[in-house]
């Protein structure tokens, strides 16, 4: 990884977590004295202040390293997509059983309300949420760190964690084998990798998707993405990749999300009203920046906007049964690795 351009949250209470070089203490003293007067630490830094287009915000730390937006419009998504996984998990913030974990990394974090809550939950523990961009809140409870940092780069931690968390970072990765294998060095023997995320196929138990806008529609952003190297179904193989960078123990489990309410059973109506909120809201983000600047077909502002409302449209229909797997997977580094 890029040395650490910015901490936000507290002090880190290991003083070896941060490989910190002289130069980089200076920069952090100095920032810590700057938000004495209350300017975000971030906003200290040019190369992470966000750039605009088609009215929302991006991370610019590296600019086009992530396609989907940072400014509060996403924000706001993030933390309702968090209540959609917690009603798939009942409450939980994982699936595995975890004895009692003492350092744990939510890899790109986000606003960082997972690893917030998490550490809420486990005051022993103390939780390093790493992210592209500096969107979590600037004073945290002590046991969690945000830390700015590509984590497409090698990982330079100085210390083993014993629970590894990442979620919904589906589109995030060119190369998500890295992220397997860097999860799997940077993990003490026996610890656990957990991954949540959506395998993002739209699928429907009969024919009702057929010649549907949202097809037409996920299949030009598959192609967008897929120029740019990132396989939006890359989830369907995270088996694969917990195997083959070593793992054991691997347990999984699927859930089917309905897109609105048409399934049968109020359990299932409610999970579809969150998970239709969600993707609206994921439309704009998702789409805009891949769809009018990714080959193969570069579209107009204009056209883009034309196709979001008729797949709108088509996600309100209550004649089109579509649905989304969630896919979530665990495995263990083994004792003796
Ligand atoms: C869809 S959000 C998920 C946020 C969080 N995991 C959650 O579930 O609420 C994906 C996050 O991954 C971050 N991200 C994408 N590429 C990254 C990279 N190379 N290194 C670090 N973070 C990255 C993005 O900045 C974004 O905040």
């Amino acid at each position: 990884m890029a040395s650490n351009i910015a901490l936000v949250g507290s002090e880190s209470p290991d003083p070896h977590v941060h490989n910190t070089t002289h130069d980089d203490e200076a920069d952090l003293a100095d920032m810590n004295q700057v938000s004495n007067t209350d300017i975000p630490l971030w906003e200290m830094n040019a190369e992470v202040l966000p750039v605009e287009m088609h009215g929302r915000k991006y991370q610019s730390y590296p600019e086009g390293e992530y396609l989907l937006p940072n400014d509060e419009r996403e924000m706001e998504r993030l933390d309702l997509q968090h209540e959609l996984f917690q009603r798939i998990l009942g409450g939980r913030l994982h699936m595995v059983l975890l004895p009692s974990p003492q350092r744990v990394l939510d890899m790109g974090t986000g606003t960082g309300i997972w690893a917030l809550e998490f550490a809420d939950r486990h005051p022993m523990a103390v939780v390093y949420g790493i992210d592209l961009s500096a969107i979590q809140p600037k004073f945290v409870a002590p046991n969690c760190i945000f830390q700015i940092d590509n984590l497409s780069l090698p990982w330079d931690f100085d210390l083993k964690f014993d629970f590894i968390h990442g979620r919904s970072l589906f589109h995030c990765f060119s190369n998500p084998v890295h992220i397997f294998q860097e999860a799997f060095r940077t993990l003490a023997d026996g610890g656990i990798l957990e991954m949540q995320d959506f395998i993002f196929d739209f699928r429907s138990p009969d024919d009702s998707l057929k010649g549907s806008a949202l097809q037409e529609w996920s299949k030009l952003l598959d192609e967008a993405f897929k120029s740019k190297g990132i396989d939006l179904t890359c989830v369907s193989n995270y088996r694969n990749y917990f195997e083959e960078v070593g793992f054991e123990d691997i347990q999984q489990k699927e859930f089917a999300l309905p897109v609105g309410s048409w399934a049968e059973g109020e359990s299932r109506k409610i999970l579809g009203h969150w998970c239709q909120a969600n993707i609206l809201e994921l439309l704009d983000a998702i789409s805009l920046l891949p769809l009018t600047t990714c080959q193969p077909k570069v579209m107009s502002l204009q056209a883009v906007e034309v196709l979001l409302e008729r797949v709108r449209h088509d996600l309100q229909d209550p004649d089109i049964h579509a649905y989304l797997q969630v896919l979530i997977i665990h495995g263990r580094k083994p004792k003796t690795s």
